[in-house]
């Protein structure tokens, strides 16, 4: 099969697009047929070997797979040969751990693309307990867009930022892929939401994904602006996909007592903030790390109702993976970039 490659750390061009050997499925696995592979940030950090100091090279990134079942392994039972299935993104490796709540906790965790082969490939297999049904009735690349960022999105919005009706909340860089689902989930369970752009050229953008609050942070003071949204007190919950020199805003920005989620650190790693400005007025720092099968079947559920819509930006074909990549760097995507596996 055909597989979009790395053998080594470094910039766009070690993505490589080579033939490699078609797994066969393991006994209670499902080997997949590829229609669409969504590219994450993520995938770019893991490129880069700025996350992880090493991987199982020859390795193939990417965590998010729309497809059909090709073939079933030994008693893996559910679905049907040509059925159209989603990967849940990440569960844990070893049957022991199957009920450990939420399964990124699991010490067998292991998401696609990181510590098991990706999703950039014509086929991968998945055990049949961790895939799901797609029954959205949407394109393939568009299916593709959802898993990482949907049901991290669950996670981080309504599991560990607890946001309910009527709560007020920030979401950073809201024209990212993970920004632009979180705005989503924070409307349908009813809150007023506020984002963070940079380019005024995705203000319609997050706007029309429901964005209450549309903040450009290169001409506008953040916290000002949240302040002033509009009882003055600040976000009841702030998730902030950013980090870096944006933590301490975000911090700022939320109500005594909110919540900040920490998910993501696209503006950087290292972050620098007054420890007062966070327990004098008794505000919660929490993480939020990858998501659990629940959390996935949540929003799908959402999607399949039509109160959520996936997010793609544009496809590419596999063997572009490289230029994907590029795009991502250079921040030319909102929402989702997705590689056709058996695009020409
Ligand atoms: N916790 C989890 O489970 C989880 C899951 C998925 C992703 N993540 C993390 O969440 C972050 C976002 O991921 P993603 O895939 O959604 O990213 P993405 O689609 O590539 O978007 C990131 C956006 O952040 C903005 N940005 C980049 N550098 C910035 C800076 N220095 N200051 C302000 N804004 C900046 C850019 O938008 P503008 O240029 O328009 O400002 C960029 O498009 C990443 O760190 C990723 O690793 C975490």
């Amino acid at each position: 099969m055909k597989a979009a490659i790395i053998r080594e750390f470094g910039d766009f061009e070690v993505l490589k697009y080579e033939d490699i050997a078609t797994p066969k499925p393991k006994p209670g696995h499902v080997l997949i047929k590829v229609l669409a592979a969504g590219v994450n940030r993520l995938d770019h950090y893991l490129r880069e070997g700025s996350v992880v100091p090493e991987l199982p090279f020859p390795h193939i990134l990417g965590a998010d797979a729309a497809g059909e079942v090709a073939t079933l392994g030994d008693g893996a039972n559910g679905f049907v040969i040509g059925e159209r299935v989603v990967v849940v993104p990440g569960y844990p490796q070893n049957e022991e751990d199957y009920d450990i709540y939420p399964a990124s906790q699991a010490p067998s965790f292991g998401l696609p693309g990181l510590h098991i082969p990706g999703t950039y490939a014509q086929y991968i297999e998945v055990p049949a307990r961790y895939l799901l049904k797609d029954d959205t009735g949407l394109k393939p690349e568009e299916v593709a867009t959802l898993p990482v960022v949907l049901a991290t999105a669950v996670r981080a919005v309504k599991e560990v930022g607890g946001v309910k009706a009527g709560d007020k909340v920030l979401v950073q860089a809201g024209a990212s892929g993970s920004g632009g689902m979180q705005i989503q989930i924070a409307k349908v369970l009813g809150a007023d939401v506020a984002t963070t752009i940079r380019n005024a050229s995705k203000a319609d953008f997050v706007r029309q994904i429901g964005a209450d609050l549309v903040i450009n942070t290169r001409d506008e003071d953040l916290v000002e602006r949240v302040k002033a949204w509009p009882d003055g007190r600040g976000a009841d919950v702030v998730i902030d996909n950013l980090s870096g020199d944006v933590l301490a805003k975000s911090i700022e920005a939320a109500k005594p007592t909110g919540v900040i989620v920490a998910f993501g650190f696209a503006a950087g790693p290292d972050v620098t903030f007054d420890i007062r400005s966070l327990f004098f007025a008794q505000k919660q720092l929490k993480g939020s790390m990858a998501s659990d099968k629940r959390d996935m079947e949540f929003g799908l559920k959402l999607v399949q109702e039509g109160n959520i819509k996936p997010l793609l930006d544009h496809t590419l074909p596999l063997s572009s993976a490289a230029e994907a990549h590029r795009q991502i760097a250079n921040n030319e995507v909102k929402g989702n970039i997705v590689l056709l596996p058996w695009a020409a």
